[in-house]
């Protein structure tokens, strides 16, 4: 039976990834993240808008491309090409690909400042302070280190003093009214630690935010004041909006998906997402986004990822080693989603022998393969269920709500593990009913257990089309479910006893020593 969906809409975002720099694992995960989700929220029947896009402006892509020798819209369309390669590597499902060098992205911030403005939001000061290019933000004196090379930002990068004209962002008069937001709405920052930091930022007060400026040039122009372009934060967090058709609010993707459902966003730049975009938004009278989500960072083989350190990982490499899928239920299942985590070759290897390969892998092909050799490669006709049959059944069965509820807060990990719970129950349900010896004791109970075990199969594979596609494809094929009954509308729709099933495949092959040592 056909349920409405439990989520009428969803609108996920990536952050837009800054171009002066090729892809790396981060940048892989968050988008990996919102790419199971709205997979998932699609099969369950919800209207699904999944956007990421390209951060170009700024004064560090301006150097970048000068470093190159190119002009910077050149230097932004060969590397926001990168990110679009690597959405198709990973196989995302994103329905838009915003840039901040296109039109409808500099109407939308040109039209977000104008309101502002007339709101007196925005007024003319004059900056004079701490920046870090490369945070692309400003440091009060007090945030910053002393090292033997001089004041460093809390981050590390190297800081510049600037004085110059700026346009003011009122932000010191939104703190109360942030508070009362954050207050009224407990979900709106996750997890529930970084909530607190924030909270506890903002209480400890907030100043004005300068958000324009003019000692480069490659930005948004502010309306009326074209020496100033705007602040890159303030251009790049605008990306939501513009993707949606803002500023026409008549706009049917605007009145469909605003606010957002979720900015999905690492937990560097928790600040600007729950900070200052819902101030800027709740300043121009639109609402702010319905949650934030940080989430943790990687490490490489315990080490911090650097370019200098020469550890980036890059997504790439490691599909090329491991294949996508693996990739894509390692990233998810290793880590709790919302703290740091750490790759390892030895991590990756195990996930893939034990979860992949011996627990679902072994699973569907023993169960396929007895179907095969006993049934005729013919989805049997069950008998009546006993208790363990039903218990089974039931677990398969509960996936489908349970997973829901856990992508829609984020725990992803716990969805698999709740998922992999019932892979090993089947295991345990396989050795405990032992249809091989049913086969010669009671064959019509053998096509029921193996009735039931390909139900699982269906199940769990339907599930596992927002995490790993292709191979849920597969096995899905090889329990023959048919193209137009893999939503969840049709997650209750039994297997037809009499359907041919072809012959039986392995999906997840272990990883063979042999091969071993590829990734440095
Ligand atoms: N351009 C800004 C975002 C603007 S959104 C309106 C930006 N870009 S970024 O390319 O530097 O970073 C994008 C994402 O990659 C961030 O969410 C960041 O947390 C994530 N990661 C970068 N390195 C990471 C790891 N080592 N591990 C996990 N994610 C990390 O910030």
């Amino acid at each position: 039976m056909a349920a409405s969906p439990s989520v009428p809409s969803y609108y996920v975002t990536t952050p837009i990834y800054y171009v002066n720099d090729k892809p790396h694992i981060g940048h892989a995960y968050t988008t990996l993240a919102c790419d199971v989700l709205a997979r998932f929220l699609r099969l369950d029947g919800t209207q699904v808008h999944f956007l990421t896009g390209t951060d170009e402006h700024g004064q560090k892509v301006e150097k970048s491309a000068a470093a190159a020798g190119i002009d910077p819209k050149a230097f932004t369309d060969k590397v926001s090409q990168n990110f679009r390669d690597l959405a198709g590597r990973m196989n995302y499902t994103n329905d838009d690909f915003i840039r901040t060098t296109e039109p409808r992205h500099y109407a939308a911030c040109q039209a977000l400042w104008t309101r502002l403005m007339d709101k007196g939001e925005i007024y003319l000061g004059a900056y004079e302070g701490w920046y870090a290019i490369r945070d692309e933000a400003f440091y009060a004196e007090s945030e910053l280190i002393e090292t033997p090379n001089g004041k460093k930002a809390p981050t590390g990068a190297d800081v510049e003093w600037v004085t110059e004209p700026s346009y003011f962002f009122r932000l010191s008069n939104w703190g109360d009214k942030l508070l009362a937001f954050y207050d009224a709405n407990p979900d709106f920052i996750a997890p529930r630690s970084r909530r607190n930091e924030v909270i506890s930022f903002v209480k400890g007060g907030l100043q004005d935010l300068s958000v324009s400026r003019t000692s480069f040039s490659w930005g948004v122009p502010v309306p009326g004041d074209d020496r100033h372009i705007m602040y890159v934060w303030f251009d790049a967090l605008t990306n939501y909006l513009s993707a949606i058709g803002y500023p026409d609010e008549t706009n049917q993707a605007f009145k469909d998906f605003w606010p957002a459902s979720l900015h999905m966003v690492g937990k560097d730049i928790l600040r600007f997402h729950a900070v200052f975009w819902p101030a800027f938004l709740l300043a121009a009278d639109l609402p702010p986004p319905k949650r934030v989500f940080a989430h943790g960072w990687w490490t490489n083989e315990g080490q911090k990822i650097s370019k200098s350190l020469g550890n980036v990982i890059d997504p790439l490499v490691l599909i090329d080693t491991y294949g996508l899928d693996p990739v894509r239920y390692f990233l998810l299942r290793e880590v709790s989603f919302g703290n740091d985590g750490d790759f390892s070759h030895a991590q990756m290897v195990k996930r893939i022998n034990t979860d992949l390969a011996n627990d679902l892998g072994n699973l569907a092909q023993r169960v396929l393969s007895m179907i095969g050799k006993n049934c005729g490669g013919i989805v049997p006709t069950p008998g009546p269920f006993t208790e363990a049959d039903a218990e089974m059944l039931d677990a398969a069965a509960a996936l489908h709500a349970g997973v829901r509820e856990q992508f829609l807060e984020q725990a992803f990990h716990r969805a698999l593990e709740s998922i992999w719970d019932v892979v090993v129950a089947a295991n345990r349900y396989v050795d405990q009913q032992a249809p091989w010896t049913l086969r010669k004791t009671d064959f019509a109970r053998m096509e029921t257990v193996l009735y039931v075990l390909a139900e699982v199969v269906r199940q769990v594979a339907l599930i596992l089309q927002a995490v790993m596609p292709a191979s849920a494809e597969k096995l899905l094929d090889q329990v023959a479910v048919p193209a137009d009954r893999r939503s969840f509308a049709d997650f209750t729709t039994r297997l037809a006893p009499g359907t041919a099933l072809p012959a039986p495949q392995g999906v997840f092959p272990r990883w063979v020593a042999a091969e071993e040592g590829a990734i440095s």
